[in-house]
């Protein structure tokens, strides 16, 4: 099997590759990546080292993609991820269109060329955002809850929010270059008769990310903690109460295997992925797990209410479940150990996901 990995430098890119290398027999995979992120260098003599081809090249440049050799899968996980794309002043909106659907038309054509199946990482983002501040919540210990006693809307439940839930604009110009990238993606597969697979991811988490504030939150969390960087719980009264589920990129490479090797005929394509309810936690609880690991770090309470930011995002997989026998393996605990042994053996890896040199001098680690 061929696989091409668009974004193979960056965290989830990376993780699926290593994943594919060591679980599939006789697999050849090439990737590209134009190493926007900051940090994503790191990874590329690392892909390299393994067997990995990575080419430097951008998919947003069709005759990048042109010297790529035919694969019979294509994973797109080359994007600009942040929910605030476009929108901070670091990206201008046209950049983020050109990145995150413009590189998805080019793959498509790709996929065209060489007869691939497509692989689409999508988002939670893709739900409305009106629908998602609004659902029923109250307070338990230090984390929003559901409160399903509520009428909820459609698509939601105790469970989280599923593939039917509302995804009416806005969304987030981030959450509509998904959404329309999956559009295209669906309507290329069916009318060029190529496989498309839609995965709506949740938050992924694990050692290596290149977090920051606006992505990647939990290891930027631990990171920034373990470094007393100053944090801050924005919004929602400025507790920290808003909740988000998470799961291991390990775990999105096992159900897109299963995709991979599905043989049904399938009219449905979109699949919800994610942590689900019980790999939930709030950014109080993350702070309380910090300090028990790091010491005590307080972050400050900022009142300031953003449009993109939601109170309660949790994602249900029971699609997946019901369609692949697929969920989660890794706890959310599981993945929190993971960060923290990294954050304790790569000190200042802020620094290399803010594009600075990384420094490595050993924290200092107090529980007083
Ligand atoms: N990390 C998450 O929590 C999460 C959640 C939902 C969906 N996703 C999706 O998963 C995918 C991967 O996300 P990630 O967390 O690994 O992000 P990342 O920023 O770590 O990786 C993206 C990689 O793509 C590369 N890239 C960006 N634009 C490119 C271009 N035009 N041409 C070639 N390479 C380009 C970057 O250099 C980077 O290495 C994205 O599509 C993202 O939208 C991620």
């Amino acid at each position: 099997m061929r696989i091409l990995i668009t974004g193979i430098c960056g965290f989830v890119g990376s993780s699926l590759a290593r994943y594919f290398q060591a679980a599939v027999e006789g697999i050849r995979i090439t990737g590209i990546d134009n190493l926007v992120r900051p940090g994503s260098e790191a990874n590329r003599s690392k892909l390299r080292a393994d067997g990995i081809e990575v080419f430097h090249g951008d998919v947003r440049v069709p005759s990048d993609l042109e010297e790529l050799s035919a694969a019979d899968w294509v994973i797109d996980a080359a994007a600009n991820p942040s929910v605030l794309a476009g929108v901070d002043g670091r990206s201008t909106s046209r950049q983020l269109v050109e990145h995150n659907l413009m590189g998805t038309v080019n793959l498509l054509e790709y996929c065209k060329r060489h007869n691939a199946g497509l692989l689409l990482l999508s988002t939670s983002r893709v739900y409305s955002i009106p629908a998602l501040a609004s659902v029923p919540i109250r307070v338990e210990r230090r984390a929003f809850v559901l409160d399903a006693k509520q009428p909820l809307p459609p698509g939601l439940s105790a469970e989280g929010i599923s593939e039917s839930f509302s995804v009416a604009p806005p969304v987030s110009l981030y959450g509509s270059t998904k959404l329309a990238s999956e559009t295209l993606a669906l309507e290329y597969g069916s009318t060029f008769g190529f496989p498309v697979w839609v995965n709506r991811c949740g938050v992924l988490a694990g050692a290596g990310q290149f977090g920051t504030a606006e992505q990647g939150i939990f290891s930027y969390w631990m990171h920034a903690h373990a470094a007393r960087r100053p944090l801050r719980y924005i919004g929602f009264g400025g507790a920290g109460y808003q909740v988000r589920d998470a799961f291991h990129p390990e775990d999105l490479a096992r159900l897109l295997l299963l995709q991979i090797r599905d043989t049904q005929a399938e009219s449905d394509r979109v699949y919800n992925a994610g942590g689900g309810a019980a790999n939930s936690m709030s950014l109080a609880e993350l702070t309380s797990i910090c300090e028990e690991r790091f010491g005590p770090h307080a972050p400050q309470a900022d009142s300031r209410v953003r449009p993109f930011d939601l109170p309660w995002v949790v994602m249900d997989s029971g699609k997946a479940k019901r369609r692949f026998g697929w969920e989660p393996r890794r706890t959310l605990a599981s993945i929190l150990d993971e960060i923290a042994e990294h954050v304790h053996t790569h000190p200042g890896w802020l620094n290399l996901c803010e594009g600075m040199a990384l420094k490595e001098e050993p924290y200092r680690v107090s529980t007083s």
